[in-house]
């Protein structure tokens, strides 16, 4: 277990006010201070910090507690994960109980072992960074590595600053010098720089003959290599890295956090680019909040870090497929730990190294200037490759904006990501809210999340099914089947915007029917159309007489489209009524393409209810 000291020492390094200050913009409000509060949704600031008793609250919600329940809080994590992030925040040491044998239960001797072995392995990757660099430097056979560097436009500077080295082009070359300078094999071994061929068991260098990344933690010790071919060779790989040691977790280190932390601090912004190369760059440019995922695809660890020091994250990806996939992956992971994203696609072929080589610092900020909101550019990603008034289209953007927004974990994030979305896509705000709530309750459990209603009858239609025989039709239904006998040239509108499934009435869906079909004809006449649909017992007949009897019907003069456009709309509003409350009664499961179709739907019927000089023109 941990010392009661060490974490009162933690405690005592951690001001409430400053770590929670990391967080949320607070005000001074006399002895305390006050902000909106993170934990519940809420407009005027009910969230209280009290920097002489170490301790916050939330009149609204009833949230408190000292420095390290807020971090259990807004971390998401277990009160030993809260020690371990304020023990690295305040810097200092503490046992890893996942690595290294000094977890709970573990004797004091066992953990005091722990730290001395990790003690040693950062001895040891501070000497061989050192090595690799002298390496680097003088051996002649790293002459092909500083052309290679020069012509990346590596100069000493950067190579110093970077701790860019060299590893010789041999299989046993550390051993030998691990010897000279009191690292034993088995060191080496642990330090992930030795590796053991599986048959023969015999121990050789990972790195060889490659310009050597040192990989430091946000502390600035070298941790792990990261090692890049220096020829274009198929064979082998283009970079290979450190495997996962007591000192390395891949899944959380990110590439030059070190020197970024500071100006991601003073930003609350950071820059997230994909390559190594590309973060150097952006440091030698003065875009010195530049950071990369580590020889891995981009984690929720990698985003929980960010998310203590920043508030957003600005993502800079190829402007390929492949660089898209990644900017949307990632923005994901992010919005997942409650980070604003935005955006910035270089051209196709692009990195940030050739961009600000090629453009220059100032080109590359103005590039990273012109980002774009994640939310946006995942509507146009979606959008990408079909046309907007697709439904298709439509609906796999509507979608895809959906399970995105679902991702943010608070619900004030998530209505604003709502609002902007529902902007792009004039769609109106209920309407995505109500598609909204179902992927909230399949996503993992949350403080916030809305509790599902009763499950009902599963077997409720979503669509209501035609109403019995000889109960006349709706007065709307009477209305369009009317003007339709009266005015055929009406078709084209009605079969533009009518399904015929919104017709209830069976008998004036089938006169409709009737009444389209002819109008396909030349010389087609309707009520011929209506005799071939009928059955035996003439009732459809008998309907078309009625409708075309009907006194006081619709002169053609009347019959106009404006009439039948108010119809159709009514109608549309009608089913979607139906729908929406019978999805509000069904379990989740099954009802997802529905869901999005009712979306689509309701965002067309807006569209109409403004869009009626649209019909219109499409009338002709
Ligand atoms: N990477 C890796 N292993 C590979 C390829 C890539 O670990 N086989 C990681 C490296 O951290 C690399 C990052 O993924 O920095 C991005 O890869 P890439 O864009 O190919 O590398 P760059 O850093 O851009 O290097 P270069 O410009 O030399 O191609
Ligand atoms: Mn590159």
């Amino acid at each position: 277990m941990l010392a009661k000291t060490a974490i009162e020492e933690i405690r005592a390094r951690s001001d409430i006010a400053d770590v929670i200050g990391t967080y949320l913009t607070l005000r001074k409000n006399g002895a305390t201070f006050k902000a909106l509060c993170p934990f519940h949704k809420e407009k005027t600031p009910s969230f209280h910090v009290n920097p002489q008793r170490q301790i916050f609250h939330c009149f609204g919600c009833g949230a408190g507690g000292d420095v390290f329940k807020y971090v259990m809080l807004q971390e998401n994590v277990d009160f030993m994960g809260a020690v371990r992030l304020l023990a690295e925040r305040a810097g200092v040491p503490i046992e890893d109980d996942r690595y290294g044998g000094g977890g709970a239960g573990a004797s004091a001797g066992a953990s005091q072992d722990a730290r001395r072995i990790k003690d040693r392995l950062y001895a040891l990757h501070e000497d061989v960074a050192t090595y690799y660099q002298e390496c680097l430097e003088k051996d002649p056979a790293a002459q092909e590595a500083r052309d290679y560097l020069d012509r990346r436009k590596l100069d000493q500077a950067a190579r110093l600053a970077f701790r860019i080295g060299y590893a010789p082009n041999s299989y046993d070359t550390l051993i030998p010098w691990g010897q000279k300078h009191g690292y034993s094999p088995e060191e080496l071994e642990q330090a992930g720089l030795v590796a053991r061929a599986p048959e023969t068991n015999k121990r050789y260098d990972r790195f060889r003959h490659r310009i050597m990344f040192a990989i430091s933690n946000e502390q600035g010790r070298v941790i792990a290599f990261s090692g890049r071919i220096l020829t274009a060779d198929k064979q082998s790989a283009k970079y290979v890295n450190s495997p996962e040691t007591s000192l390395f977790r891949k899944s959380q280190v990110l590439f030059a956090l070190d020197r970024a932390r500071q100006a991601i601090l003073d930003r609350r912004e950071a820059l997230v680019c994909e390559g190594q190369i590309d973060v150097i760059r952006c440091h030698l440019a003065g875009v010195d909040w530049a950071v990369a995922a580590q020889g891995t695809a981009f984690t929720e660890e990698h985003a929980r870090k960010l998310k203590r020091y920043a508030d957003s994250a600005l993502l800079v990806f190829d402007g390929d497929e492949a660089g898209r996939h990644a900017a949307l992956r990632t923005a994901g992971v992010l919005l997942q730990a409650g980070l604003t994203i935005r955006i910035a696609a270089l051209p196709p072929g692009d990195d940030p190294d050739s961009y600000i080589l090629n453009h220059g610092p100032d080109g590359f900020r103005e590039l990273i200037g012109g980002a774009t909101p994640a939310l946006d550019f995942q509507i146009k990603a979606a959008q990408a490759g079909g046309s907007i008034g697709d439904e298709a289209t439509h609906l796999r953007t509507v979608a895809a904006v959906l399970d995105f927004i679902a991702l943010a974990p608070n619900s004030v994030q998530r209505e604003e990501l709502l609002r902007q979305a529902a902007q792009r896509l004039y769609i109106a705000p209920e309407a995505l809210r109500v598609e909204l709530l179902p992927r909230l309750r399949r996503a993992t459990p949350r403080t916030d999340a809305p509790t599902p209603p009763p499950p009902v009858d599963p077997a409720a239609p979503a669509v209501p099914s035609a109403p019995e025989p000889d109960v006349p039709p709706s007065p709307d239904e009477r209305v369009l089947a009317e003007h339709l006998a009266a005015n055929p040239a009406l078709a084209p509108l009605v079969e533009q915007y009518l399904p015929l499934a919104l017709i209830r009435h069976a008998l004036c869906r089938e006169f409709v029917t009737a009444v389209l079909a002819a109008h396909t004809q030349p010389d087609g006449n309707f009520m011929d159309m209506v005799a071939e649909r009928d059955d035996e017992s003439r009732r459809l007949t008998t309907f078309a007489a009625l409708i075309v009897s009907a006194p006081g019907k619709p002169t053609t003069e009347y019959a106009d489209d404006k009439v039948v456009h108010d119809v159709i709309l009514r109608l549309w509003r009608a089913q979607l009524t139906a729908r929406r409350s019978a999805l509000a009664s069904l379990p989740d499961s099954g009802s997802d393409t529905e869901r999005t179709r009712l979306t689509f739907d309701l965002q067309k019927l807006r569209h109409w209810e403004t869009g009626e000089p649209v019909i219109r023109a499409q009338m002709g």
